[in-house]
């Protein structure tokens, strides 16, 4: 095999592991659990939750389609809840709800947010996209 042909037939190869090396590397020292839905909001939410089955607790939290959903009170109205992008506006890392201090928390760097998305600490700069909620008996429903 000449040298031009056995350098040709690495091209293709070579190519695709340093376009997935280049991936990897770009995330910047984040976690597989880092940008779910990337760092900007999932859009046209429309998400149904069953409060007799999930949301049981002041403080508990569901994940679904890019969106935390986190009970605040009681009650099932609406203000009882909160929902907000998962994905952290800084680098993408999934938040977390703290319930002893009520704020979204973010790990990776430890941005953390109101219960509304507003920036409390950063480096994230950015609030989080709050979603509208309806409960309807026994199910709530996040749009936005
Ligand atoms: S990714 Fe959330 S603070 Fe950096």
């Amino acid at each position: 095999m000449e040298r031009r042909e056995f350098l040709g037939n690495l091209t293709g190869p070579v190519f695709v592991a340093c376009a997935a090396c280049m991936g990897a590397c770009s995330k910047g020292g984040t976690t597989a659990s880092t940008n779910p839905g990337g760092v900007n909001p999932p859009a046209n939410a429309n998400i149904t939750v069953n409060l007799a089955t999930s949301l049981l607790s002041v403080g508990s939290s569901v994940v679904q389609d890019g969106v935390i959903i986190v009970r605040l009170a009681s009650s099932n109205v609406p203000a009882s809840f909160t929902a907000v992008q998962v994905a952290c506006t800084h680098e993408g890392t999934s938040i977390n709800f703290n319930s002893g201090s009520n704020q979204f928390v973010c790990p990776n760097h430890g941005s953390t947010f109101t219960t509304s998305g507003a920036v409390v600490l950063g480096p994230a700069a950015r609030a989080l996209k709050q979603y509208t909620i309806s409960v309807t008996g026994d199910t709530l429903t996040v749009t936005g």
